[in-house]
Parts: C-alpha cells; structure tokens; sequence
C-alpha cells in the first residue's frame, strides 16, 4: 500500500436532486477512504458538483430562475446529504469555485499554446441529455441509444482539442497498465473504443447559443464545453499546479465512476492530462448501475430511490451495509426493499446483532461487568485466532480488488464462526459449576476479542456501529484500533469496564399487508368460464421486443410500435397514457401475435401487446429473465 491515497467521485450535475446511484459512488468511496485512514495512509477525499453546460441551464430556464441559483439550490443538497450518509470527504469543489474557473482557463491556455487546440467547423447531432456530438452510426433508429431522444442538428464553428493526436499513445498506455481501467469489462469497451479512429474532440460553445460556461482564455465569444471544463476539477481539488496536497496525491489519483461515464474519463480525461503535460491517473475505478426492481431508474417512470428515505426508515449503517453488499463492484443490480430488510433481518440482526448482544450480556453477567484475564488458550480456541488472523488478510485482498461484498462475505463467516463457537461452547452450562470458572472467562474474554476486531473490519462500511461495539467494550481510543491494532490477537485490554448497549439492528417487522398487497377485491372483475386447452393453444402468444415508438397522429391514447418477433411488424397499442414512446422501445413484451389484423386510426396493427392494470393505469407484462425474442409463451 502506498503512503498517500487519493479517492475522487464524479461531481454531480445539479439538474436533479441525488439518488440511491449517487449515494452509492460516493459511499464506496467513502468506505476506501476510511479503509485507507484505518491503515495509516494520508487520505485524500474529493466530490463535489457539475454545474456548467446546456442540461443545467435548460433546466434552469424551466425551473424560471438563473442557471447560478438554481445550481446553488441542488449543490447545498449534495453538500448537505453526504455527512448524513456518514460520508468524509476532505473536500467538495463546485465547478462555479473560482479556483476552479482559474485552474480550466490555465490548462486550457497551455494546451492551445502547445498548439492541441485549433478552431474549426463542426455539424453534426447532439445530443443535450448527454452534452455531446454523435457521430450518426452511433444513434439508434436516429435517436441517442442513453436518452431515447432525437438530438439536434448543430452546425458552428468551434474550439477542437486534437485527441486523435493521442490515440496510439492511450492504447499503449492502457496495454503497458493492465489496470488503469478496471474491472476488465471495461478496460476492454475502451479499448474496443480505440479501436476506431479518434476523432477530435470539441471544447467549445459559441456564447450566441450558450453563455454559462467558462469562458475561454484565449476567445471570448466562447465558453468551454461541460466535460472539458468538469474533469479538471479532479486537479483543482488538489491544488493544481503547485499546491502541496497535488504532490502528494495526484500521483496516487483514483477516480470512481459508473459504466455511463467511462468514456470521457477512460478517452478524454486520460488524453488532456496528456496534452498538459500532467501524469495520468492511476486507475479508474468504475461500478455498474443499480436498477430498482429490475427496470432503469427515471424520474417518468417515477421509481427514483432516494437514499434519506432509507436511511431514515431503516437507519444508516443498514443502509451503508446494503449497499456494499447487494452489489459486485463493476456489475449491475437490482434494488429492492424487500431485499434489503431481508439483509437487515439476517445478516445484521440475526449475525451480528445477536452476536454482540450475546456476548455483552454473558459478559456483564458472568465477568463482573469487566473484560476477563483469559487463561492460556486450549485447542478448542485456536479456530476462532486462527479465522480472526485469516478474515483480515482476506479482507485487504478483497479490498485491494475492489471485491467489497466479497470483503463483508468474509467478515460474515467470521461472525459465524463465533457465533458457532458460543452454541458449541455452552459458556451458560460453564457458569453453573465455580470449578470451571477460568475456562468461562478465556471464552468470554474470546469473543469480546472477536467484537473487538470485527469492529475494526466493518469500520469503514458501518463506521457508526463499529463505534457504539467499541464503546460497548469499553475502549476509550477508538483511534488506536486500525488495521494494526487487528493482526495480533489479545489486543482488547483485561480489566476494561463494559457497557451493555442497546441491541444495534433492531428486525424490522414486515407487515403482512406491505409484504403482499392484496388487490381490492371489487377491483377484480368475475372469472370467464372453463375452456378447453385447445382452444387456449389457438392463441399464439410470442415474446418479442419493441425497436421502436411513435405516436399516433392525433391520438393522445394510440402507440405504433415496431415489434420485433419473427421479423420486424406494426402494432397499435392504446398505451400512449401510460408509457411515452421513449420509454416503451427496448422493452420486451408479450404479444398475441396471431390477432386478425385491424386498422386503427388508419395504422393496420398487427397483433396485440398484454398488459395490466395498476393503481395508476396500464403495465405492461414482460420477463423475469430476457427471452429469447420470438420465443412461444406457454
Ligand atoms: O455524469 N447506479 O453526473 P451525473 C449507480 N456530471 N450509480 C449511478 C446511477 C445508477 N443508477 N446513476 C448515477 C455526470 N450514478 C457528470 C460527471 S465527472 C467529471 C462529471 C452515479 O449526476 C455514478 O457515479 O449524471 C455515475 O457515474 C454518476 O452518478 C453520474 O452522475
């Protein structure tokens, strides 16, 4: 491990307020920080916000004020959520900060004096959800594959970075550091990227479409492109050029990011560090996307997570916990409430809950309320030394491969070791006889050791509850128990005063309503009367997947919706109230897909797409698991 740490999150752009996505990035990165601190390492911790671009003041103008206050507004929520998550960060940069402004201009001016910056003409599709030019073999049906959207068509002349001039040298520079981009999955997408001829990148908006930005040091009629402009603040945070804190941790720059973002960290980022003549990072580090139930987080469909709810309905660390555990760093997954009071109730009130209040209550009660001497260790004992000295070594290498859940897996079965240990050992049955009395003390003494060092490891994931086990155990210098303090065993001191504490996970109750909401009965209209299977078999229902989405001239109601089954056909569906067309393409679907065909509003439909009601209007039926397209359900 080296001596210095540098953890940075995306800065978030403030034209939404945080969501369970945010709230994860920047937890993980608030767990390597603690992580990092319990090992000594100077630390530094940055995140902050995105406020610049054509997104924020579109949003802005809509909201009906200026582009400033409105990012004032949702910054102060940013900056206000992350200590109520129990988040550190050393530092949170605005891209409004005048040392950041200062700092974009600088580099800016430097790269167009080493002549990496040239002006030019551009037409070309952009696409405002994405703050980008798509080159037209990147749009899908003609739309932008992320937001479903048509973009505009632009033609201006503007600022271009050359960043086709670094192409050869990223490639080699991602292929001589296997790991700059990790996990693989995504080192290989930049690379497959880079497959294709770079094309340059353009760094400006003319003022006469877009004046908040930063304007730039060497053409006044133009502000800096969004992206140009918020990756820097990875730099400024340091104190770029010449601030101690960028000596000391820009060479040790890890950046933490999600899969939308890779390409301007992996391509742009990597490139203009180049072209100013500053090192690169040392990894980028990027996770997945946590869906909710399954389907993508979006304010339209209304299902957006936002983390204060849960941690005010189920406490902080539970949160934290999830979180940490639900996810394999790099993959996708699914949020779920019922899935996370199932962790509440197994692994934190049942483990380890139960294991600390166990313990604690052995212990005041046969040791006098003090931690006992214990008498030298019988074989029987050695198991717990032995899995306590293996679960921390595990959970470096875990942590070291940003295997996070695997960590906690391995803080787990150590907690059930002990937990078997207790069962096993009886140490109630001990208590009846005085004659066994050392015996109970060095088991007692055993497992308040365990909560000694299972604090330590779950520090930087639940730093709250880590705490109140500690201050159960009575030990005053919390600060003294970092890695260190864990790799020997026999560190808690004999002698300390313990405090029992209230139980640290209370189980949530699930209420039988909640868990399985019955539908109104006088909702559910009578059942038509038996019919033959045969007759069931007439109706060929297929899986099938909509490509693309259009509404029907004069209809507020009718969708025509391009299907895929066994070839591409039209389909009418009365769904327009329910799904926009950008939200029902890439959907898969179920379809009668041998209907007469019929005209609708002059659009001959093909077949019929199922669906259900809900509280508010229509679902649409779809898979647990993608089908195959064209598949027959049976
Ligand atoms: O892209 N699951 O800002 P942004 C997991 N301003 N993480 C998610 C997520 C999800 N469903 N949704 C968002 C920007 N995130 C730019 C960044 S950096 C120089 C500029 C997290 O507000 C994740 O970290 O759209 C993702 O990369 C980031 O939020 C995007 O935040």
């Amino acid at each position: 491990m080296e001596d210095a740490y540098y953890i940075t999150t995306p800065i978030y752009y403030v034209n939404a307020s945080p969501h369970i996505g945010h709230a994860y990035t920047t937890i993980v990165a608030d767990v390597l920080a603690r992580y990092h601190r319990l090992h000594g390492v100077r630390t530094f911790f940055t995140t902050g916000t995105d406020e610049h671009g054509d997104k924020i003041a579109e949003t802005a103008q809509k909201a009906g004020v200026t582009p400033k206050t409105y990012a004032d507004r949702i910054s102060a929520q940013f900056r206000a959520l992350w200590p109520e998550l129990a988040v550190t960060n050393d530092y949170f940069i605005r891209t409004t900060d005048a040392n950041h402004v200062d700092t974009v201009r600088r580099i800016l001016q430097k790269v167009y004096d080493a002549g990496d910056i040239y002006f030019g003409q551009y037409e070309g599709f952009y696409c405002v959800g994405c703050e980008r030019f798509y080159m037209e073999k990147e749009l899908v049906d003609g739309k932008c594959p992320d937001h479903q959207l048509a973009p505009e068509y632009r033609k201006e002349s503007n600022y271009f970075f050359r960043m086709g001039k670094y192409q050869q040298w990223l490639i080699d520079h991602i292929e001589q550091n296997p790991d700059f981009i990790r996990p693989e999955r995504y080192r290989n997408e930049a690379l497959a990227f880079l497959r294709e001829p770079l094309e340059d990148l353009c760094i400006s908006r003319p003022k006469s479409r877009l004046t908040w930005g930063i304007t730039l040091p060497f053409d006044e009629n133009y502000v800096t492109y969004v992206w140009f402009d918020a990756l820097i603040n990875y730099i400024t945070a340091v104190g770029y050029p010449d601030g101690e804190n960028f000596r000391t941790f820009w060479p040790v720059a890890e950046h933490l990011i999600a899969k939308d973002i890779l390409k301007p960290h992996g391509i742009y980022w990597s490139t203009m560090l180049k072209a100013a003549g500053i090192e690169p990072y040392q990894h980028l580090n990027v996770h997945g996307y946590w869906n909710v139930d399954q389907s993508k987080m979006s304010k339209s469909v209304g299902n957006v997570v936002k983390p204060l709810d849960l941690k005010d309905k189920y406490g902080l660390d539970p949160f934290r916990y999830f979180l940490m555990r639900d996810m394999v760093f790099g993959l996708d997954s699914s949020f779920s409430e019922e899935a996370f009071v199932q962790r509440i109730n197994s692994d934190l009130a049942n483990d380890l809950g139960n294991l600390v209040s166990r313990t604690m209550t052995m212990a005041v009660k046969y040791g006098n309320g003090k931690v006992p001497a214990p008498a030298a260790a019988v074989a029987e004992d050695n198991l717990l030394r032995e899995t306590a000295a293996r679960t921390v070594t595990e959970v470096e290498a875990c942590f070291a491969d940003l295997g996070f859940h695997k960590a906690l897996i391995a803080i787990w079965e150590f907690i059930n070791v002990t937990n078997k240990y207790i069962v096993e050992r009886e140490p109630w049955l001990l208590a009846k006889d005085p004659a066994n009395r050392a015996r109970l003390e060095t088991i007692l003494y055993n497992l308040l050791e365990v909560l000694r060092i299972t604090a330590v490891l779950i520090t930087p994931f639940m730093p709250g509850s880590a705490a109140k086990i500690q201050k159960q155990l009575g030990i005053a210098d919390a600060a003294g128990q970092n890695f260190d303090a864990i790799r020997e065993w026999g560190g808690l001191p004999p002698g300390n005063e313990l405090k029992r504490g209230e139980s640290l996970f209370p189980r949530v109750e699930i209420k039988a309503a909640e868990a399985s909401p019955e539908p109104a009965k006088a909702d559910v209209p009578p059942i038509k009367p038996e019919i033959a299977y045969e007759e069931f078999e007439k109706v060929d229902l297929r899986a099938a997947k909509v490509i693309a989405a259009e509404r029907v001239p004069k209809s507020n109601k009718l969708l025509k919706l391009t299907v895929e089954i066994d070839g591409e056909r039209t389909i009418v569906a009365g769904m327009g109230k329910d799904y926009s067309p950008e939200e029902i393409v890439g959907k898969t679907i179920v379809v009668v897909a041998n209907l007469k065909s019929a005209k609708l509003m002059g659009v001959e439909s093909r077949g019929m797409l199922l669906a259900t009601d809900t509280e508010e209007g229509l679902t649409l039926l779809g898979f647990d698991r993608p089908p195959k397209i064209g598949a027959k359900i049976r």
